[in-house]
């Protein structure tokens, strides 16, 4: 077999040196030269034969039973002939080297395979879903998370990772919003680049990188009503201004890939977008890396209505742009008749492939197509302490106090009893939340746990489940009750089932699920003190909760570590630091809500004919940006370095930020801005930057921002990306509501 991968490399090579350069080419190490790279991809595509560019064209997945991974009989067959280039969802160093092997060593050239998977929110240490993870503003560690996924990945096999996800999600009904990094453009395109850096690193070529993947390309999140998969329609502008710059950031950061989106976008479905995939991401951003629909896209181009057949989606799927077909086996079946037809060319075939290649030489799996299966490596690291650490810290980020009356937290560790209740108070499964594809949730150590080691040993704790996630029984209620009434104060561990958010999870109502409201209520009335910890997925209904319960701690669905993260925040270990990456309302009715909406001609008032509702306020529940501590932070007035900003100088925005309370805390200080004037509406507020700071009890720091004409564009009536001359607002604040404000004029010289 050594033999057949030896003499299928050498014909590789021997084509480089005959056909291109010296024989440097081939060499161990991989090169970044883009002439020897673009000579490797050629030499390897003068060998190939029609049937084998179509192959490296197609992804298939493989399956896992009982016993482990498995891939179809029919697949491995493909693999042997070399019709397929690209593998998903298989993972474990020995078993992706067997796939590996069938590849290289009994394909006619053997092309090493791509492997594929969703790595999304960590791998086997699983980090809080990416709604929760980007609740911390802290990039670094969003980087970081990334790394030590791609790490574990790289060590199970895996090359490519299918994340971040980075589209704009403003839809709480929407189970996807869980993926997502919440509704801000300008945070999500931290948030993209962040993730590229950390999974692709600074070198493809080494053992423990993946190449990334921008997802879904595009506009996915705007589903109508928050239905997955349902239509979009929006204007160039908003497509532009909002959904797209998170994709850009990531071409700009070197994202090796994107995905198609599902849905459509004013009539075209983003899988046969020749606008989106040729003129914008090719065309007007230069992306030089391949697309992969997303799984059987180009076949539900029919069922969209723009095919009649799986030949036609064929063709207007690489048409489109679309490299690599996920699963659908369109490419494979109908390619080589569209091309004998005259529908599809040579040229866009081998364009595509080229892509493709270009990345396994990138990778580094030409020279050594088993360098990411190491079985040493993978026992090593994978699940190893220091990522249970990073997924503490990480979840310990994330999580975000909403409401804290009478500093009932943090708790203390030596109170003599506690009531731990709730569905999700002794739940391992639930914690790691969607995508978390090769997660194990057995990993997971839960709240009780993590409270048990927290507390003194003379701590009593009294546990009830209460109720389900989501059904009507409420027998469990009176042991709640009871286990209530012997405590002094009660922890209620209540939300959403980690699958009712992610895909196809979407909801219509976003209020705790089954009869938890009703739950709360039955504990509430023994007069106890009671917190609620919540997980889930996405904003929740919380009007209730909030009128209701002295405490409330969003902890998203918050990983491996879940449980001591969240023990250290209730008892004070750590103090809370994460902001909302996105709104919650006050009711579905408000959905979708976003901080940054237009002002309209008629803006809220006392005037029955203003833009409001009739039976509640306009203003969310809780803001963009929001989340509290438990110590204070206060803001001075916002201090500008001048009044007048042109194109060729900055403008310099500062405040002073004192911890006004007790313990050392961190804050996220955000900047806003506003263009009171322009020749199209602008939002009422737009983040344009922030910083995390950290204060010891009575510390003060000045914060200071840089505004430059760059952040004040945005696309004027004819479509050109400009600044227009005239009045800025500029609000700095701890969230999207509560800032101080200053205003400036933007001048042309
Ligand atoms: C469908 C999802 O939309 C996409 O995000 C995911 O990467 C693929 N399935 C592969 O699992």
């Amino acid at each position: 077999m050594e033999k057949k991968n030896r003499i299928s490399l050498n014909i590789i090579c021997a084509a480089i040196i005959m056909l291109f350069v010296s024989a440097s080419a081939c060499t161990q190490q991989p090169s970044d030269d883009d002439a020897q790279l673009e000579a490797k991809v050629d030499s390897v595509m003068s060998l190939m034969t029609m049937e084998e560019k179509i192959g490296q064209m197609t992804l298939y997945t493989s399956g896992f039973d009982q016993t482990g991974p498995t891939v179809r009989e029919g697949y491995k067959e493909d693999i042997r002939a070399g019709r397929v280039g690209a593998i998903f969802n298989a993972y474990g160093a020995e078993f992706n080297r067997s796939l590996q092997e069938m590849a290289v060593e009994e394909t006619r050239l053997g092309i090493p395979l791509i492997f594929g998977y969703d790595v999304v929110h960590g791998h086997k240490t699983i980090f809080p879903i990416p709604l929760g993870e980007t609740a911390s503003w802290d990039m670094d560690l969003m980087q970081q998370t990334a790394r030590v996924a791609a790490v574990e990945a790289s060590a199970q096999g895996l090359h490519w990772t299918f994340a971040p996800m980075i589209d704009i999600s403003r839809d709480a009904r929407w189970g996807r919003i869980a993926e997502s990094a919440g509704e801000d453009t300008y945070l999500t395109s931290k948030v993209s680049r962040a993730k590229v850096r950390g999974f692709q690193g600074t070198d493809l070529g080494a053992n423990n990188t993946l190449v990334s993947t921008a997802k879904h390309f595009v506009a996915y999140g705007a589903a109508k009503a928050g239905r997955d998969y349902h239509t979009v329609d929006m204007s160039d502008r908003t497509l532009r201004e909002v959904y797209l710059p998170p994709f850009k950031a990531a071409v700009e950061e070197g994202v090796g890939s994107f995905m198609t989106a599902f849905n459509e976008i004013g009539g075209v479905p983003a899988t046969a977008s020749e606008y989106l995939f040729t003129d914008i991401l090719r065309g007007e951003w230069d992306f030089d890396g391949f697309v992969v629909s997303d799984y059987t896209a180009v076949n539900e181009l029919i069922p969209h209505g723009v095919a009649a057949d799986s030949a036609e989606a064929g063709a207007l799927a690489l048409k489109a742009g679309v490299d690599m077909d996920m699963q659908g086996a369109i490419y494979h079946k109908h390619l080589p008749d569209l091309l004998e037809e005259g529908v599809v060319s040579e040229d866009q075939i081998n364009e595509a492939v080229r892509r493709i290649l270009r990345y396994k030489f990138k990778l580094g799996l030409f020279e050594d197509p088993y360098r990411y299966s190491d079985t040493e490596r993978e026992d090593e690291l994978v699940l190893n302490e220091e990522h249970l650490d990073l997924a503490e810290e990480t979840a310990q980020e994330s999580i975000v106090l909403l409401k804290n009356n009478d500093n009932v937290l943090p708790l203390d560790e030596n109170i003599g009893s506690l009531a731990l209740i709730g569905p999700l108070a002794d739940n391992q499964r639930e914690l790691i939340g969607s995508w978390s594809a090769a997660g194990d949730y057995t990993d997971a150590v839960t709240l009780r746990k993590g409270i048990e080691n927290v507390v003194s040993s003379g701590t009593e704790i009294n546990y009830a489940k209460g109720a389900d996630i989501n059904s009507d029984d409420r027998s469990g209620f009176s042991e709640a009750v009871q286990v209530a009434n012997r405590s002094d104060v009660v922890v209620m561990a209540l939300g959403e089932a980690a699958n009712m958010s992610g895909e196809a999870a979407s909801r219509s109502e976003i209020d705790l699920p089954g009869v938890q409201q009703d739950l709360i209520r039955e504990v509430l009335k023994t007069g106890k003190t009671v917190i609620l910890v919540l997980m889930n997925g996405r904003p929740l209904d919380l009007t209730w909760e909030d009128e209701n319960v002295p405490a409330i701690l969003e902890t998203w669905f918050a990983g491996t570590q879940a449980g001591p993260a969240i023990a250290d925040i209730l008892f004070g270990d750590d103090n809370p630091s994460g902001k909302l990456p996105v709104t919650f309302p006050r009711s579905v009715g408000q959905v979708p809500i976003h901080y940054d909406m237009k002002n309209t001609g008629r803006p809220m008032s006392e005037n029955k004919y203003t833009s409001k509702y009739l039976d509640i306020p306009n203003s969310p529940l809780y803001p963009f940006g929001y989340g509290l501590s438990y110590t204070s932070f206060e803001y001075s007035d916002v201090n500008l370095d001048k009044t007048e900003l042109t194109a060729s100088d900055s403008l310099a925005v500062s405040v002073d930020v004192t911890n006004t309370g007790d313990v050392e805390g961190e804050e996220v200080v955000q900047l806003y801005i506003r263009d009171m004037t322009a020749s199209v509406t602008r939002p009422v507020k737009e983040l344009k930057d922030f910083k995390k700071i950290a204060l010891a009890p009575g510390e003060t720091s000045e914060v200071t921002f840089y505004l430059s004409h760059e952040d004040l564009e945005f696309y004027d009536i004819d479509m050109n990306w400009t600044v227009e001359p005239g009045e800025f607002k500029v609000f700095v604040g701890t969230n999207s509501r509560d800032v101080n404000d200053a205003s400036f004029e933007y001048v042309t010289q």
